[in-house]
């Protein structure tokens, strides 16, 4: 059957490379909500283009990456050391992460950050601009152009410019935050108007569809439709496609031999005690002191509980050239190693807190052997981990805390993540919490988990995309 072709941009690769010799490579997956939901593009002839994650300078090196990529129908980008530092450390996640997700700038290098703004904008500029090149390079008539995240907000600008005619399409992984904040951006315009040049514009859900066309109407004066941005006549449309996981590689994994071994030793390990899990990129956006402290204030008002539940936190680096990463790291060792200090005994500590990131066998059991999941990010996209330890939890049936209301609401213990008193009630909530009334909330998420999943998010979008390239054309 004819599989449309499809050209994947995004900064980070599905896998990232490690050097090993001159010419020799090994590729890892890469982590974070946007390739695990990429993944999930399976009907599509897909190539992916993308940075690596390494900085390569010498020809060789860049011809055997090439080449090793390419079997895993991926297309490198080469960004080198000042780009990202400027473009992925600077820009993207010193600025526009932390703005997106209300965090608002790094407070004591606020004036530093607005000085070294225009050279960070440029290469921001620069790079996108990199991105369209190896696009251009590889494009073929018809190809649907996906474009994602903040990282690439220039890109459908520089694609357009290239071929008018180009299937476009941009989606944001992140909030898109109240057009009040993204105001206070010195390069609010330009932004809004690249992504524009796309033909359809995607968000997660539709409060985040919605700020964003208001800060078109209200930052360029455009008009606001009910199916998008118009210009002049010429229509951007935007709408709102809740992304999914691809649950059944969950389900199916819980099958396999090592996953089951990895069961049976976490088994074994925590015997007697409760099982609470948190699983986080070690992002200021996922709460994680937050938590930790509601923990700390839940084994201080239930000591018959201290012996008998332990915290397993996976915290995966991240961007750990960003300062304030850096920052949050040391910052939630202290607040683990002062808990465990108070309340850990000679044989037993009550969080396991781990800088590491996990293969996905290690991942699909310990979601499985998990009685109660603490998802409390501040602010967040569409979390992707709740969604995982939904589709892992079938003979379990554990339960969710969540902060943000998103998808899961009904069947999770919905709390606000800033009110530490609200989250330590809805751990021993969990914890005492009945089989019926688990049972009852499980059913209710695992069949949202099962039927939004990544491959339909992905072939909506797509199709809506060429729906929208036909509508135009017919316009003219
Ligand atoms: N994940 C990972 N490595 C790990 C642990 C988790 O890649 O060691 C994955 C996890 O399976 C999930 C993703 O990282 O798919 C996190 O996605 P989410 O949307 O929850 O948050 P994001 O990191 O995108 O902000
Ligand atoms: C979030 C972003 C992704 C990003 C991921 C991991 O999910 O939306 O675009 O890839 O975090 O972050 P990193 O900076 O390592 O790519």
């Amino acid at each position: 059957p004819f599989r449309q072709r499809l050209l994947v941009v995004a900064n980070r690769l599905p896998v990232s490379a490690v050097r090993r010799g001159e010419e020799t490579w090994s590729l890892e997956m890469s982590s974070g909500g946007l390739v695990s939901a990429l993944l999930g593009v399976k009907e599509f002839e897909a190539r992916w283009i993308g940075w690596a994650g390494v900085n390569v300078t010498d020809e060789p090196g860049q011809k055997a990456l090439t080449k090793a990529l390419a079997e895993k129908r991926c297309i490198p980008v080469f960004l080198d050391e000042e780009i990202v530092h400027q473009y992925y450390n600077g820009y993207c996640n010193n600025i526009l992460w932390p703005l997106f997700h209300y965090l608002g700038l790094p407070q004591e290098d606020r004036l530093a950050t607005t000085r070294s703004f225009q050279s960070q904008f440029a290469a921001y500029q620069k790079a996108n601009q990199m991105f369209a090149d190896v696009v251009s390079e590889h494009y073929e008539e018809g190809d649907v152009v996906w474009c994602h995240d903040y990282h690439l907000m220039f890109l459908p600008e520089c694609l357009k410019r290239y071929d008018r005619k180009m299937k476009v399409g941009w989606f944001l992984h992140t909030p898109f935050p109240s057009s009040e904040i993204h105001r206070t951006l010195p390069s609010r315009s330009e932004l809004l108007r690249a992504v524009l040049a796309a033909d359809l514009v995607g968000f997660h859900t539709y409060d985040y569809a919605r700020h964003f066309v208001s800060a078109c109407t209200r930052i360029l004066g455009l008009e606001g439709t009910p199916e998008g941005v118009e210009d002049q006549g010429r229509l951007t449309r935007v709408a709102a496609f809740p992304i999914g996981i691809d649950s059944d590689r969950f389900i199916r994994a819980l099958e396999l031999h090592d996953v089951q071994n990895n069961i049976k030793d976490l088994k074994e390990r925590f015997t007697g005690r409760k099982v609470m899990l948190g699983v986080d990129r070690l992002d200021m956006i996922k709460g994680i002191p937050q938590k930790i402290l509601a923990f700390e204030k839940f084994l201080e008002e239930n000591a018959h509980w201290r012996e008998k539940v332990v915290l397993l936190q996976i915290a995966v680096p991240t961007r750990t050239d960003v300062p304030e990463y850096q920052k949050l790291t040391s910052q939630v060792h202290e607040i683990v190693g002062r808990i465990n200090g108070r309340f850990g005994t000679l044989t037993a500590v009550p969080i396991h807190h781990l800088d590491c990131s996990l293969n996905f066998p290690q991942l699909c059991a310990l979601y499985a052997v998990t009685d109660v999941a603490l998802v409390t990010s501040l602010r967040d996209g569409m979390n992707l981990v709740s969604y995982e330890f939904v589709a892992c939890q079938d003979s379990k049936r554990g339960v969710l805390i969540l902060s943000a209301a998103q998808s899961l609401g009904a069947g999770a213990i919905l709390v606000n993540p800033w009110n530490i008193t609200e989250v330590a009630l809805a751990i021993g909530q969990a914890l005492n919490m009945t089989a019926e009334e688990r049972e009852k909330r499980h059913r209710h998420n695992f069949l949202h988990v099962t039927t939004h999943t990544a491959q339909e998010w992905a072939e909506t979008f797509v199709s809506e995309l060429n729906d929208t390239v036909v509508e135009a054309q017919q316009r003219i």
